[in-house]
């Protein structure tokens, strides 16, 4: 049988779900109360800007489907603020991980293993999609992008982040595996395929993405400056980035609420 791109992402991640590294939950025992506050705990301190892309309590009461919920720590703030949570992942340990973080605090959603290039929803479905740093890891994210478009319902909503092809976090990536390596010729595109998490990763300029998005009505992007940016720069330098070259770009895009 073949291994496919996405075979490739769903190993990498299946070793454990993102944000869960032992570094930022030291001696906790793993998937115990004490472990999951651990790793939100360093979600909201490392990536703040989340709450404020999100705002996860304006939407109570709505629909919702997240794409590639990982840990589930965003997943746990949507059912925390009363959405009807639906989640899906390419990994077991995705799933299995955040299934058993809202059993602890006696939350609900629908979890499901699956490749998001395909949904198993009919269309209309959901008022809000939500996927954050997922779409630019799979083989084709024009298809999620699609998937997206088709269950939200009209005039429904997509919030998430993909990475920025222009920031400081992928030019340290030329400068390490590219110059410093002696092949400054190679692309960006592929040093982030071949360096950034799992292979095949993707990176997009701002035009790129608003063209990835055209299906929708309107479409709003705002980079922001990470801690991948900001890592290995001395502070004082480093605040002084400004947020257009920042690793992460935040995406809001709403579906069009009639078909006139
Ligand atoms: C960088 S992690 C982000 C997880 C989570 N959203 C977060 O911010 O912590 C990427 C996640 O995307 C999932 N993923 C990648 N490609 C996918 C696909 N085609 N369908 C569904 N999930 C996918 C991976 O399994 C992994 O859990």
């Amino acid at each position: 049988m073949t291994t496919t791109l996405n075979d490739e992402v769903r190993a990498f991640w299946e070793r454990q779900p993102c944000g869960t590294q032992k570094e930022f939950t030291g001696a906790l025992e793993r998937g115990s109360k004490a472990w999951f506050e651990q790793v939100e705990e360093h979600r909201y301190r490392v990536e703040p800007f989340i709450h404020g892309v999100a705002q996860f309590t304006r939407h109570t009461g709505k629909t919702m489907l997240e794409i590639g919920v990982g840990a589930g720590t965003d997943h746990l703030q949507w059912a925390r603020a009363g959405c009807r949570c639906h989640g899906v992942d390419l990994t077991d340990a995705a799933i299995e991980t955040t299934r058993r973080r809202l059993d602890l605090y006696g939350l609900r959603s629908d979890l499901r293993r699956l490749d998001a290039e395909t949904l198993p929803f009919p269309a209309a479905s959901f008022d809000l999609v939500y996927s954050w740093g997922v779409i630019h890891h799979s083989e084709r994210p024009e298809r999620i992008i699609a998937e997206i478009h088709r269950v939200l319902k009209p005039g429904g909503r997509f919030i998430g982040m993909m990475y920025n092809l222009w920031s400081v976090a992928v030019l340290k990536q030329w400068v390490r595996h590219g110059l410093l390596a002696g092949r400054p010729w190679r692309s960006l595109d592929d040093l982030v395929w071949h360096h950034i998490e799992s292979i095949g990763t993707k990176a997009y300029s701002r035009p790129a993405l608003h063209r990835l998005f055209a299906a929708f009505e309107r479409v709003e992007t705002r980079s922001l400056i990470t801690p991948y940016d900001r890592y290995r720069f001395p502070g004082w330098l480093a605040s002084q980035f400004p947020d257009p070259w920042g690793f992460f770009t935040a995406i809001d895009a709403v579906k069009r609420a009639s078909a006139s």
